[in-house]
């Protein structure tokens, strides 16, 4: 406890404010820098590149694991982000790994999505790649996609002998979660009509009437990547599984969302701000101590009216929501709808913003 008070003499305090960054149409459109980002985020460490500011990124895309995904943005972006900065749509899955640790689980979405799972614990994970390729013509168009073969998993996979690792012709998927955005919707949604209906293994009739859990890393309709207009984003994929499930079967899906807006989400990205290093500490030492102080204002920085605006919202007090006009959101003033606390051209505004009133 002595360090520990030394410690807090020499480091200033917490700032009773943090900050949570969506991603994509904020920091980043595509993979390249926008905004004035990388300038915005420079503006959060002092001089020998310690974090002043505490901040996370909140975003619902995903598809690698956090402590990749903090590599690749800490590279891009040209500051050191940790992975416990980064939270991703996927991020709370964590929270089901009792549940379904050693139960055969089918992972979906662009990147690594069994990988995802693997880091976060669960130990009997394939992906939906690795998983339709043990079905002979369970996709009647593959042959036509030309992409077919070229993914992370048959790079790996294809060399080696088609045993599957598991016995997925008699053992039952317990779970389906889709991780990030599916790249391959027809097959996508063909493979978890035959896992959802015949509970866990396609091809055979259900034994039960009650439907594995399906699990979605969010909800987006649209979201803004590189391209001028919106892309479809995960919640358009849900709505497509679930207009067709609803029509080939009697019983109307259900699922679980997570992601931006729900509350919970904010709820977690405070607690993740009031550890995160080098104030953490200065919270321990504060634990055993007199209580720390909670944050004064936590600013939500987004794109997206009715994902980050109405997130933010809904969690209430003590986040401020600031829209940005870098991506969903291209309007003048502000959204009509989920209106923001404040709207602003960029995140770098937005920042500049933030350490004005703080200051
Ligand atoms: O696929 C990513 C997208 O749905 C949202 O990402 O960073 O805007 O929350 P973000
Ligand atoms: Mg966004």
């Amino acid at each position: 406890s002595r360090r520990a008070s030394q410690s807090v003499t020499l480091r200033s305090e917490r700032p009773c404010f943090g900050i949570a960054f969506d991603i994509d149409g904020v920091i980043l459109g595509g993979n390249a820098p926008i905004g004035g980002s990388r300038q915005a985020l420079k503006r959060l460490y002092d001089e020998c590149g310690t974090l002043r500011v505490p901040y996370v990124f909140l975003t619902n895309g995903g598809g690698i694991p956090e402590t990749k995904r903090a590599r690749q943005l800490s590279e891009l972006l040209e500051v050191s982000i940790l992975p416990s900065q980064v939270i991703q749509g996927h991020s709370p899955f964590r929270l089901l790994l009792n549940r379904f640790m050693d139960k055969l689980i089918v992972a979906v979405g662009k990147g690594e999505p069994a990988q995802v799972m693997s880091e976060y614990g669960y130990r009997r994970v394939l992906s939906i790649d690795e998983y339709a390729s043990y079905f002979d013509d369970i996709d009647p168009v593959s042959q036509y996609k030309t992409w077919a073969g070229k993914t992370t998993y048959d790079a790996d996979m294809k060399s080696k002998a088609m045993v599957p690792r598991y016995d997925v012709f008699s053992e039952r998927v317990q779970a389906a979660f889709i991780v990030s955005d599916p790249y391959d919707w027809s097959r996508d949604i063909q493979v978890l009509c035959d896992i959802l209906r015949s509970g866990g293994l396609p091809g055979k009739v259900a034994e039960h009437g009650h439907q594995l859990p399906l699990y979605f890393a969010a909800d987006d309709l649209e979201y803004q990547a590189a391209f001028p207009s919106e892309r479809l984003g995960m919640g358009a994929f849900r709505i497509a599984l679930e207009s067709i499930f609803n029509r080939i079967h009697p019983n109307a899906l259900e699922y679980t969302s997570f992601g931006k807006p729900n509350s919970f989400v904010f709820k977690n990205a405070e607690n993740v701000l009031k550890k995160l290093p080098p104030f953490s500490f200065i919270d321990s030492y504060a634990d055993n101590h007199e209580k720390s102080q909670p944050f004064k204002t936590l600013y939500m920085i987004g794109d997206n009216p009715p994902v980050d605006i109405k997130g933010a919202k809904q969690a209430g007090r003590p986040w401020f929501s600031i829209l940005t006009r870098t991506g969903v959101f291209k309007g003048k003033s502000n959204h009509a709808e989920f209106p923001a606390d404040l709207v602003v051209d960029s995140v770098e505004e937005a920042v500049d913003f933030i350490l004005k009133k703080e200051s």
